[in-house]
């Protein structure tokens, strides 16, 4: 066997064990790697006209469900809607313009105080900017 034609076969061996190699670590090197934790921030945008007045509308914002309530009276306000309490997600009751958590019974105003139940912590407010007829969160 001349060395150029062996040379090419040892080069073929090498790229093939390469190759072998990589389709073995690199899942093992993706299965033992941290879990990327980065949260994308990036704004929602709603259509007010899509909420009637004194109606809300959940939405998801930076990985967790929000809300945004259309006031009675024009107003607008936005929350998580992850409970305070042990992070249930807290439901709209229109008819008594309040929120209500299914969990334990917390009961959060419009403005997100904490009207009854346990939960220690009004809602976290949400920073929004109206624009015309839309919202924008984030
Ligand atoms: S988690 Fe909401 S009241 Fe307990």
């Amino acid at each position: 066997m001349d060395t150029s034609r062996r040379n090419v076969l040892l080069a073929a061996l090498g790229a093939l064990m390469t190759a072998a190699a990589g389709s073995v670590f690199y899942p093992l090197f993706r299965y033992l790697a941290p879990a990327s934790t980065a949260v994308t921030k990036k704004k929602v945008t709603l259509q007010l006209k899509e909420i009637p007045e004194g109606g809300a509308k959940f939405f998801e914002f930076e990985g967790l469900a929000a809300v945004l309530v259309k006031q009675k009276g024009g107003g607008v306000a936005a929350f998580s809607a992850v409970c305070t309490h042990l992070g249930c997600i807290v439901q709209w009751q229109q008819g008594q313009n309040q929120f209500l958590c299914p969990c334990h019974g917390g009961q959060f105003s419009s403005e997100g105080a904490v009207l009854g139940g346990p939960p220690p912590k009004p809602l976290a407010k949400l920073p929004f900017t109206v624009n015309g007829d839309s919202v924008t969160i984030g």
